[in-house]
């Protein structure tokens, strides 16, 4: 399909869009309105108490950001009233059903209207509460495909997962559905009872209130309850986890809905649109960027020649966008599955990448409070535990030494001190 026709695909048509706050969606909102300006409808599901904080979410955290200066060029002040013509953000949470919309009247409007939905909500901590992360990465699917079986003109509903669903298998990783019930290999039980999970979870929960825990004690097992229910089922983490059971779902309760799964790998900034480089706040690989260019980052552990995959989020809209167009006219008993990344056409080593950031922090420094150029480490990459523990003893086992000494120094010190008192008196 030609670009042209996959953008005319999106004119007159009524796209409802989950996690609209959110770093991909927000790519997603603002290509659609820059390339198809003659889009019906998007419907943004934002959490808010109401429809003013809906709305005022929508503006400060969506519309005023840097990712929207391409379209407040082009409409000047015009751009208000477009965007009001052609986006109505709505309160809302894919925990619950119906997503939390309790206006009856919108709902029947939308379910009247959407042509699309794209559910792009997701708590993406590795290691959520598991409560918290079951209700939106696991159930908030389920939700969004109930909301979806109402809507009665739905072409598609596109879900987006993540390629880590996988869990940590190397090698080729195929479009695949999973099945109801699976786990990886590795795992420590043959079956996975999502029901079973959910009891599990909400009953440790009202254990632990029982036992008068404070909130931070509460968190803090239920995040490790998460931990070890997705290593005892084969997954390293508590997100990959339940975004897995999520597709089971999805996979489960299907009936006749027309569902495409996209599993980005790594998402990092933008390639080309709206323009290069646009990312939010430090989220995956930026972290380690930044910690490099601050000079806090000394090494690098991996080994240099794995392929790191990651995708840039223009790419991963465009994929979906071409999904949209292209699937919403082939309906399928089956999911349709795209991973979305760069490793097979584009392979990146990780040795690349540390260069390729070495360099270009070299060329443009990050600056201190005062301004001057921050000087980086020259890195060091570890790739064997052996090495890693090695640049442990060597880097910290004097200053460890020392704390010692000086914790006993100061615990000899004190003895003495108690000795003399004791003696004086
Ligand atoms: N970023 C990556 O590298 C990556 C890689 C692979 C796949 N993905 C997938 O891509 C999707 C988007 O990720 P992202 O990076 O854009 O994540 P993000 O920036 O953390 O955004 C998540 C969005 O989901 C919303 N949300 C969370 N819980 C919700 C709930 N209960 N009801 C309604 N909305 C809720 C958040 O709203 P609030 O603003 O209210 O919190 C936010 O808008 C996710 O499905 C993620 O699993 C991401």
């Amino acid at each position: 399909m030609e670009v042209d026709k996959i953008v005319q695909h999106f004119e007159g048509k009524t796209i409802f869009i989950t996690g609209a706050t959110g770093f991909l969606a927000k790519v997603l909102v603002e290509k659609i309105l820059r390339v198809q300006p003659n889009v019906k409808k998007l419907f943004l599901l934002i959490r808010a108490s109401n429809v003013r904080s809906s709305e005022q979410r929508f503006h400060k955290e969506v519309v005023d950001t840097e990712l929207f200066q391409v379209l407040r060029n082009k409409w000047g002040e015009n751009l208000t009233s477009f965007l009001s013509s052609k986006v109505v953000p709505i309160s809302g949470d894919v925990c619950h059903e119906n997503l939390g919309i309790i206006n009856t009247e919108l709902r029947d409007a939308m379910w009247k209207d959407i042509d699309f939905i794209v559910n792009s909500a997701a708590t993406t901590r590795f290691d959520e509460r598991y409560d918290v992360a079951m209700d939106i990465n696991t159930f908030g699917a389920l939700h969004v495909l109930n909301f979806a079986k109402n809507c009665s003109k739905l072409k598609l509903l596109l879900h987006v997962s993540t390629a880590f669903v996988h869990g940590t298998s190397p090698g080729l990783i195929l479009e695949k559905q999973f099945q109801m019930g699976e786990t990886l290999e590795g795992a420590k039980v043959s079956y996975l009872d999502i029901n079973g999970e959910k009891k599990l979870v909400e009953e440790r929960k009202t254990k632990l209130q029982a036992q008068n825990m404070t909130e931070k004690e509460l968190t803090s097992t239920l995040k490790d309850l998460g931990v070890e229910r997705a290593v005892l089922h084969g997954w390293p983490n508590t997100y990959s986890y339940t975004k897995a059971m999520g597709e089971m779902l999805l996979e489960k309760f299907k009936e006749n809905i027309n569902i495409v799964i996209m599993r980005p790998t790594i998402i990092t900034s933008t390639w080309r649109e709206p323009f290069p480089g646009w990312m939010e706040g430090l989220r995956t690989l930026d972290s380690i960027f930044v910690g490099l260019g601050k000079g806090k980052l000394k090494v690098f552990l991996g080994d240099p020649n794995t392929t790191l995959d990651m995708i840039p989020g223009d790419m991963v809209v465009n994929s979906m966008l071409v999904a949209m167009a292209i699937r919403s006219h082939q309906s399928s008993d089956e999911i349709i599955i795209y991973n979305i990344g760069s490793s097979l056409r584009n392979p990146i080593k990780y040795d690349n990448v540390r260069c390729l950031i070495y360099q270009y922090l070299k060329r443009n420094p990050l600056v201190n409070d005062t301004g001057k150029p921050i000087k980086m480490a020259k890195v060091k990459i570890l790739s064997s535990m052996s090495s890693f523990h090695r640049y442990i003893e060597i880097r910290y086992l004097p200053i460890l030494k020392v704390k010692f000494v000086s914790i006993l120094s100061s615990l000899l010190l004190s003895i003495l001190i108690k000795v003399t008192n004791y003696m004086c008196n």
